[in-house]
């Protein structure tokens, strides 16, 4: 579709902007809905962090999806925060409400969408892995569903804050998964990131589990191939970027999202 003074302008803040395959999912989204928008990606500092929201508000941009390093400090910039986004603690979608700036989360519902591709999560055992910004996000999102948590980590301290401030069953060390009965494990640790690594033995894994690794490339990591061999249903992490980003889509189109188109997207954009 042609642009014109009516097409929308929707975009991505983050640094550094070269990676990203955001322009691409929503793109292609608007394309396949002969939606009348455009997506770009936005290299903005964090000391132009503030001056980059305003201008939002300003320019009238219908929709800002936020990635690193600004999920946290967008808050202070925002007319108003999600509750759910709130209890996350980071915002990854801006959106124009009558006129306000309001921040939302869809990182957990990425996340759940994407296991839910392979399994019902209500009563399940999960154990997530790692107790960063992702972890927060995915452990939030397992219980917002009903599952039982678990949350481990190479630091087990950070593990148990975020058990506690979430409201999760039990933390400890990434050893623990050895003797830790579960339905779901999630990745959400750097671990397979640049290196063909994975942040536990083979041995923890279990045939008849679903396993998913944050870590979307290469989409097969070493977790991911480790927890095919022993039997175990495997989720490759782009399913969770694809499903964050047609909740941001959805939140103001009338329709669902192409998650297909989307999905062929985000290969296209990796090669
Ligand atoms: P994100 O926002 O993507 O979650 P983060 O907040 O930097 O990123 O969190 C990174 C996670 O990866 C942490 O859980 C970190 O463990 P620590 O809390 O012990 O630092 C984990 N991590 C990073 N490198 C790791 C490694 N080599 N082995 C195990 N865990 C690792």
């Amino acid at each position: 579709m042609p642009i014109s003074p009516r097409t929308a302008l929707c975009g991505i803040a983050l640094h550094p902007a070269g990676h990203t395959r955001s322009p691409a999912m929503h793109n292609a989204a608007y394309e396949a809905l002969g939606l009348d928008a455009v997506y770009l990606a936005f290299d903005v500092l964090p000391e132009a962090l503030g001056a980059a929201v305003a201008g939002l508000g300003a320019l009238g941009i219908r929709q800002l999806s936020v990635s690193l390093p600004h999920k946290v400090e967008v808050m202070r910039h925002l007319d108003e925060v999600e509750e759910t986004a709130r209890r996350i603690g980071a915002v990854n979608t801006v959106t124009r409400r009558d006129g306000k700036l309001v921040g939302s989360n869809t990182d957990w519902l990425g996340a759940v969408q994407a296991l839910e591709r392979e399994t019902a999560l209500e009563g399940r055992r999960a154990v997530v892995l790692g107790a960063g910004g992702t972890a927060r996000a995915v452990s939030f999102g397992l219980l917002e569903r009903g599952a039982r948590v678990t949350v481990l980590n190479r630091t087990p301290d950070k593990a148990r804050d975020l058990a506690d401030a979430l409201g999760a069953e039990a933390a400890g060390p990434l050893a623990d998964l050895q003797g830790t009965r579960h339905d779901v494990l999630v990745n959400t640790t750097s671990v397979g990131l640049a290196e063909d690594a994975s942040p536990v033995s083979p041995t923890a894994l279990r045939a008849g589990t679903v396993v998913m690794d944050a870590v979307y490339e290469p989409e097969r990591t070493r977790l991911l191939r480790d927890a095919e061999s022993v039997g175990a249903r495997i989720v490759p992490g782009k399913w969770m970027l694809v499903y964050q980003a047609a909740a941001q889509l959805e939140s103001w189109i009338p329709g669902r999202a192409p998650i297909e188109v989307m999905e062929r997207a985000f290969d296209r954009a990796g090669q």
